[in-house]
């Protein structure tokens, strides 16, 4: 989502004369738009204004450097008083005022007054009827946020305080957004939220709709060859959206469904709402609706209390599902949640442990998936240029990476972006795979 955000922030700069650079090398401005999600993510960003201060020392231009998101919505003041270069930083919520306040930031440095405005509000206008019609993007493939915030209190998890509470956006602001993309040649959106299944959005008659409607009506729009939508929570998931993975042939065969834990008493803990054998009964009844998806999922480690019988309930179901792929972290106390108090800390070693344990698993999961696909032809939407001058770069429905090596060097790659173009798949590598076109290419590209 912070790539979205991201790019939002991008187009109301284009409005405002800015450009995008590609180094912050002799810019203007700077933005950081910054994770709280773990310790790292939130640490990394004062190393990074750390090395941005010596480049504005060094730069001739009045560099302005400002952080965004939810580290900057969790750590406001405490920003500007660790990095004195720092003269704005807005939250996720409020961006959309970025021209105001970049105004401001130039009038005080007018007046002579150091410029340090911190604007963390939960505003009460809605940031999506603020920003530009046309999202930009980069691409054949584009983010979509539908919708944003938590209501959930995971007890690990910063997210309900940093995003805010959940919010759907309008049905006809999606479509509208998702028909400019596709005229712009976008043949795949990826539907963003927190909590996206939890998405009820109005439509025009001030009626609610679901995911799965909201995907009934995405797959309408001519162009969008393929829909994906990501991060789901299990309890959000009912029968419509499943039937919807075996009725709309636009939804990809790809689900990334977050489970945290295998042990009952560990996800309680959680406040997941949510059992192992609940979760099973959801994989169990989207393996009938689509049988060839694709499962993804989130996993913590070393959550408070979690001992080595609970780590191996996590094992079993992992197991039992067989994931495609999957992320695993080590449990990161977060201030203000309320498992960072908890007193039964997870010692580090134990954490490293187990998630050594965990990512092998996982990792053997993932090559078996892959495996799978040798010898096959997949349906690759192509996005662009490899590392190689003649390799082209894809995804196949299962969201794997397929690389092509084109026997036609010197030719224009571009004409295959945004195709989608069956390849045999010939090799498979630990984090992609590799084919080679079939006969017929462009001509035979599906709709
Ligand atoms: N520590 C470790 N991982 C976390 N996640 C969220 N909060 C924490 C935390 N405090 C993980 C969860 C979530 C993913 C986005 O990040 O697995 O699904
Ligand atoms: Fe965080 Fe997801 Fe739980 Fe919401 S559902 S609190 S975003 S982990």
């Amino acid at each position: 989502m912070n790539v979205y955000d991201s790019e939002r922030m991008a187009d109301i700069l284009k409005t405002q004369n800015f450009e995008t650079a590609d180094n912050p090398e002799g810019v203007d401005l700077v933005i950081l738009n910054t994770c709280h999600i773990r310790e790292k993510a939130a640490e990394k960003v004062y190393s990074d204004l750390g090395r941005l201060r010596d480049l504005k020392e060094k730069s001739s231009n009045e560099m302005v450097i400002a952080v965004a998101g939810c580290v900057a919505q969790a750590e406001g003041e405490e920003i500007m008083r660790r990095a004195p270069a720092v003269e704005l930083v807005f939250g996720p919520q409020t961006y959309h005022r970025l021209p105001g306040l970049l105004e401001k930031v130039a009038a005080d440095k007018a007046k002579g007054t150091p410029a340090r405005i911190v604007d963390t509000e939960f505003p009460v206008e809605e940031k999506f009827d603020h920003l530009t019609k046309n999202a930009s993007s980069a691409g054949p493939t584009a983010f979509l946020t539908i919708q944003e915030g938590c209501d959930k209190f995971c007890t690990f998890c910063v997210v309900p305080y940093t995003r805010g509470g959940e919010f759907s956006r309008p049905v006809d602001q999606i479509l509208d957004e998702a028909r400019s993309l596709a005229q712009r040649g976008v043949r795949e959106v990826t539907l963003l939220g927190q909590n996206v299944n939890a998405y009820h959005g109005l439509n025009k008659a001030g009626g609610e709709v679901g995911l799965a409607g909201l995907i009934r009506a995405l797959a309408e729009i001519d162009g969008l060859a393929r829909i994906r939508y990501t991060t789901s929570h299990p309890r959000d998931m009912d029968d419509e959206l499943i039937r919807i993975h075996g009725a709309v042939a636009q939804c990809m065969p790809y689900l990334h469904l977050p489970v945290q834990s295998g042990s009952d008493r560990v996800l309680k803990d959680m406040n997941r709402r949510h059992s192992a054998a609940h979760y099973m009964n959801l994989i169990e009844k989207i393996r009938k609706a689509r049988p060839d998806i694709a499962l993804s999922s989130d996993f913590i480690v070393g959550f408070p209390g979690e001992d080595d019988a609970d780590f191996q309930e996590t094992l079993k179901l992992v197991k039992a599902v067989g994931y495609a792929q999957a992320y695993s972290f080590k449990y990161s106390p977060r201030p203000g949640t309320p498992a960072a108090k908890a007193p039964d800390q997870v010692p580090e070693d134990v954490k490293k442990e187990r998630l050594a344990e965990l990512q092998a698993l996982l990792k053997a999961q993932q090559t078996v998936f892959n495996k799978a696909s040798e010898g096959r032809v997949l349906e690759v939407l192509f996005e662009r240029q490899g590392k190689f001058e003649n390799q082209i770069v894809g995804r196949s429905p299962y969201m794997q990476a397929v690389h092509v090596a084109l026997d036609e060097p010197g030719d224009t790659k571009e004409k295959y972006f945004g195709h989608i173009l069956p390849v045999e798949i010939l090799a498979v590598g630990p984090n992609s795979l590799k084919g080679k076109l079939l006969t017929g290419q462009l001509n035979q590209s599906a709709a």
